[in-house]
């Protein structure tokens, strides 16, 4: 039997059980258990996204959309102006860094760009698990972590990159957190996701944070843009391709942006950008409406650390979905008696199935699906017989399916608010949907979940149009390019 393990960027794991010792019990389930049937049914009911739910969505995204460029705080939807009013060209040059904070990694990244004809001569990054603790410490703490991975990175420079004399390193900072954006190169938390609870930093320009931990590293760089993962998704994949229209990240948290037109931004005070677009970041893991949710899915938000916050997110993203399989697994086994007599002790614990877990299960398609019962038992301590084991699958199949048609359609949602504005915008030609995260590249169940679902919603002549397309790690080269965009130094790109 083969099955694909998945790939280290959404976690990885031991195929193969090491022991088979007894696994520890928790309690014994009710005596008068009730059949698993009922509540799988349920389960599936209350997470269907039959079409109307999807229309709904995707209507309710768009008019949320609306909302929050109208005025700030208008929707669930902040609509946060970016500050970045062009896109790479192509023609940007010389030595820049990139640094990448957003979710379990932290990545540091050099790029030397030539130019038109040129373009990537080379580039270089490293990366580094943030450690837990750090997710709860303190600002400092954590920046500081930070800028020593950055003053050690910079150190190894050499071989193709070049910085001209007399100049700075110009870094292009991806904070993948909401932040209201003050200008190009600063803005304020607003506040933490993804399970960060650091203390001190919201409220406060993450770009003064860090330009701290720099002079206290003694490391001489500056800051040159400040920006979202979605936007660095969508300035890398633009560089590429002029099509691009829409970034999206569907990693441990997600978020969309999307290039915008100036004039469609009510709440847009001052002086409007040349270009007369500019690009949003919708924010949109903090969207509610209209939402299938289940009793799980209340429950793992009542527990969690921002309560009745980040509910898309909460529904659709990497961080979330092996929890929620979880909280069903551990229904099915107390009340129906799914895996036998007893409920393993670790099945109680939170977060302890992972959505890369729930990916490996889904990948196992032989019939006495042995990997899927050597998963349960590793990660949660579960004996399986085969009709347990399909029920598993099921139950994470209900999950991932929600997941990636909600997804879709809030795809279609943010399409739909552009083509309205202006017909023919996006549908009557060729337009790029920018993917990137771990969810999306390594989950193919969840992939074919969101294209179907964003097929079904806008039928197969206009989704021709439409091509959604993984790019890889644009996002840190798009910050890098943006750094080069807003240089302090003269250029001529
Ligand atoms: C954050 C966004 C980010 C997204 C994907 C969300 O939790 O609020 O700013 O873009 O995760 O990393």
């Amino acid at each position: 039997m083969s099955v694909t393990a998945s790939p280290p960027a959404v976690g990885s794991f031991c195929l193969h059980r090491s022991h088979r010792g007894t696994a520890r019990v928790r309690m014994a389930v009710r005596s008068n258990a009730v059949s698993v049937a009922p509540i799988l049914t349920k389960l599936q009911k209350d997470c269907a996204t039959p079409l109307p739910v999807l229309r709904h969505v995707a209507d309710a995204m768009a008019a949320d959309m609306r909302g929050g460029l109208a005025v700030d705080g208008g929707s669930d939807l902040k609509m946060i102006l970016s500050y970045v009013n062009s896109l790479p060209s192509g023609n940007e040059k010389g030595l820049f860094y990139a640094l990448d904070l957003g979710g379990t990694n932290f990545r540091v990244l050099r790029v030397q760009l030539g130019g038109k004809d040129e373009r990537v001569i080379d580039t270089e990054f490293e990366q580094v698990s943030i450690p837990q603790e750090l997710m709860f410490g303190t600002s400092e703490e954590l920046f500081d972590f930070i800028a020593s991975g950055l003053a050690k990175f910079a150190q190894k420079e050499g071989g193709k990159f070049h910085l001209p004399r007399g100049r700075k390193r110009e870094i292009g900072f991806t904070f993948s957190f909401p932040v209201k954006q003050t200008s190009i190169d600063s803005g304020i938390l607003m506040k933490w996701t993804k399970g960060f609870a650091v203390s001190g930093t919201a409220g406060k320009d993450v770009v003064a944070c860090l330009n701290e931990a720099m002079e206290r590293q003694k490391l001489d760089m500056r800051v040159s843009a400040l920006v979202n993962d979605t936007v660095g998704t969508l300035a890398g994949a633009r560089y590429w391709d002029d099509d691009v229209m829409v970034a999206v990240i569907l990693g441990t948290g997600t978020n969309a942006c999307y290039v915008e037109q100036v004039d469609a931004i009510p709440k847009l005070q001052g002086p409007k950008s040349l270009s007369g677009r500019t690009i949003i970041n919708t924010e949109w893991g903090a969207f509610s409406k209209g939402l299938p949710l289940t009793e799980f899915d209340r429950d793992m938000d009542a527990a969690s650390i921002n309560l009745g916050e980040q509910i898309f997110e909460k529904t659709i993203s990497g961080m979330y979905l092996g929890e929620i399989a979880r909280r069903v697994l551990l229904k099915l086994a107390e009340a129906g008696a799914l895996f036998g007599e007893a409920v393993p002790e670790k099945l109680t614990t939170p977060f302890i199935l992972r959505t890369p877990d729930l990916c490996a299960m889904q990948q196992d398609n032989s019939n006495d699906m042995k990997a899927v019962e050597s998963i349960l038992y590793d990660v949660a301590g579960v004996e399986s017989n085969l009709s347990a084991r399909k029920i598993v699958i099921e139950v994470c199949d209900t999950i991932v399916k929600r997941g990636g048609r909600l997804a879709g359609a809030g795809i279609v949602g943010i399409l739909q608010k552009m083509e309205d504005d202006a017909k023919g915008i996006v549908f009557g030609k060729r337009t790029v949907v920018a993917m990137d995260g771990g969810l999306y590249e390594h989950y193919p169940q969840y992939r074919r979940y969101l294209q179907d679902a964003v097929t079904e919603l806008l039928g197969l002549e206009i989704s021709k149009n439409v091509v959604i397309e993984h790019s890889k790690d644009g996002s840190g080269i798009g910050a890098a390019l943006l750094a080069a965009a807003n240089s302090q130094y003269e250029h001529d790109f």
